[in-house]
């Protein structure tokens, strides 16, 4: 019997930015680990798959443009919310940037990990989501700024040396590797293996989670919302059943993905 009242967090362009997020960066990863493993035994079938190499570097910098876009919506939208006057967004209880408090969580979990203290008190964002959310925006600086210099390199050579393109290329399918194996083993570790959430997480897909649970999770929110009398205007129906399952079957797929993108890696290093 699924709980009555839900709380709502996250609403409907962060889902939407998040959707995108996920489409673009696993697109990006399909159509870029081919060109970077060229001589792995997968690399020549996969790339067939959707015409030959020729098309995925097409298809790489198509996605690329859905991922630049949608980090320039989000930034856009951050930005805008603080020249509107919105409070609490660079600093305090519902920030998601890294504050002191965050340091003492991070120890009284690895003490509860242990056997050591009892479960920390959370509020809106964990020093982990916190982590989650910044490795986005100097991946973003890193790899999305080395692609740019891969996809115009005239533009930049104006101003660049040389040597700076062999760097670029060699970081870009560095930090590939690197937010590939982020994502496929802490985020989706963080977000869908914990004990209550396995197999998946839905929360980013329908935006609710039941009272009770967040009660449990996120203690501090819950508490503030309760005193200051909010917690009606933040409470919501259950999410629809359609969605929800369209949600679980989307979220596996990219799971799957996932998983077999990082198995990719594994076997072509491996067999190197
Ligand atoms: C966000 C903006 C991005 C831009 C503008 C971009 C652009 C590019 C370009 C122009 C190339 C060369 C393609 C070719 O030779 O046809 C490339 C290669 C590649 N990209 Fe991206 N990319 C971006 C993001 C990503 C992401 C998120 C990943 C993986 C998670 C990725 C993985 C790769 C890999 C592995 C290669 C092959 C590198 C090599 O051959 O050594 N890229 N990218």
């Amino acid at each position: 019997m699924p709980e009555a009242r839900y709380v709502r967090r996250f609403g409907r362009a962060e889902r939407a930015q998040h959707l995108v997020l996920i489409v673009t960066f696993l697109g990006l990863a399909a159509t870029g680990l081919p060109l970077l493993f060229s001589d792995a035994a997968w690399a020549r079938p996969t790339a067939r798959l959707v015409g030959g190499f020729g098309v995925t570097g097409t298809l790489h910098r198509l996605f690329a443009v859905g991922l630049i876009g949608v980090f320039l919506v989000h930034v856009g939208s951050v930005v805008a919310r603080l020249l509107s006057g919105e409070r609490g967004i660079l600093w305090g209880p519902t920030s998601l940037v890294p504050q002191p408090r965050d340091v003492v969580e991070l120890c009284r979990h690895v003490q509860w990990f242990l056997w050591r203290g009892p479960k920390p008190a959370f509020d809106r964002y964990t020093y982990w989501e916190k982590f989650d959310y910044l490795a986005v925006f100097w991946g973003m600086v890193i790899i999305g700024g080395s692609g740019l210099m891969l996809w115009f390199p005239e533009l930049f050579a104006r101003f660049l040396p040389g040597w700076t393109f062999n760097v670029a290329l060699l970081v870009h399918g560095e930090e590939a590797l690197l937010a590939v194996g982020f994502i496929v083993t802490i985020h989706f570790f963080n977000s869908h293996m914990r004990p209550r959430k396995f197999p998946m997480d839905m929360v980013m897909f329908t935006g609710v989670v039941p009272e009770g649970e967040y009660a449990r999770e996120r203690p501090l929110e819950y508490a503030r919302l309760q005193s200051a009398s909010t917690l009606e205007a933040r409470l919501a129906p259950p999410p629809d059943p359609a969605l929800v399952r369209l949600a679980r079957l989307g979220g596996l797929l990219a799971v799957a993905a996932g998983l077999g993108l990082f198995l990719s890696i594994v076997v072509a290093v491996l067999s190197r």
